[in-house]
């Protein structure tokens, strides 16, 4: 049979609160009948969202997300959030290492380490992002890539800590360019990703893991990725901004998923 999914909606910095809640308030009904056996629903506002977000998704099947977090567990880091501040506010899961952040604001893999290290011990679930640029892909490092990323980001973790975390495979190049990887192409690179965590980790661990497609996935292409052995949900951008596609898009995912 095949896993359940994860399709989470990254709403990076759009999003006032009154904008969220008027969102989940749409998307509720929308997503209700989506079995949380089939498929884990997530949203990731911005910080100052989450907390109107939470109480708007409260009894329903809608969990909340946030995009990053800080790796110490307070001190003088002027604006930014930490992985305890998090988890008393009602957040479940946590973006880290977006590539955004890596490519905007210096995020290393070093950092992404640390942040899932604080993350899972405050008891969050991690959506750690990785992907490759147009450039390494079109050099032929898609995998090497991958590969550093998977075992610096992860570095020092146990295995059965992986049961809370997921992997999202963003290739740089499809992220809100309209370019999506074919469903065949990131199935050969989910493939490999699952690889290289086997490779560290063991294969059950790898087996059991979560791994996401994201990059300009749509409502129309959903299903066909999904349909893919190694794609096990999708981390979700422009197409996460409206409650329709976005809930229209969860569903043709869990379809796709169910003719594995
Ligand atoms: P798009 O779906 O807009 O391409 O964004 C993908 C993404 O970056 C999600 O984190």
């Amino acid at each position: 049979m095949a896993a359940k999914l994860v399709v989470a909606g990254n709403w990076k910095m759009n999003m006032t609160a009154s904008e969220g809640k008027a969102l989940v308030d749409a998307l509720k009904p929308l997503v209700a009948d989506v079995c949380p056996c089939a498929c884990t629903v997530i949203v990731c506002p911005p910080f100052t969202t989450l907390a109107t977000v939470i109480e708007a998704a409260k009894g329903s099947n809608i969990h909340v997300g946030a995009q990053n977090v800080h790796w110490a567990a307070n001190g003088a880091f002027t604006g930014e959030i930490s992985a305890a501040m998090l988890k008393e506010a009602g957040v479940e899961y946590v973006i880290i290492g977006h590539s955004e952040r890596r490519q905007y604001f210096g995020e290393t893999d070093a950092t992404v380490n640390a942040r899932i290290k604080a993350a899972l011990e405050a008891g969050l679930k991690p959506i750690v992002c990785i992907g490759e640029t147009l450039e390494e892909r079109e050099g032929g490092k898609t995998e090497a890539v991958l590969e550093r990323q998977i075992n610096e980001g992860l570095a020092g973790l146990e295995a059965a800590s992986l049961a809370d975390l997921i992997l999202a495979y963003e290739p740089v190049w499809a992220i809100g360019t309209g370019r999506t990887a074919t469903p065949e192409m990131a199935e050969d690179t989910q493939k490999a990703i699952r690889g290289f965590v086997a490779a560290q980790f063991g294969d059950a661990a790898a087996e059991a893991m979560t791994i996401q497609y994201g990059g300009s996935m749509k409502p129309e292409n959903a299903a066909a990725l999904c349909a893919q052995a190694d794609i096990n949900g999708g981390l979700i951008g422009g197409a996460a901004l409206k409650a329709a596609s976005f809930a229209d898009l969860v569903k043709n995912a869990v379809a796709g998923n169910s003719e594995k």
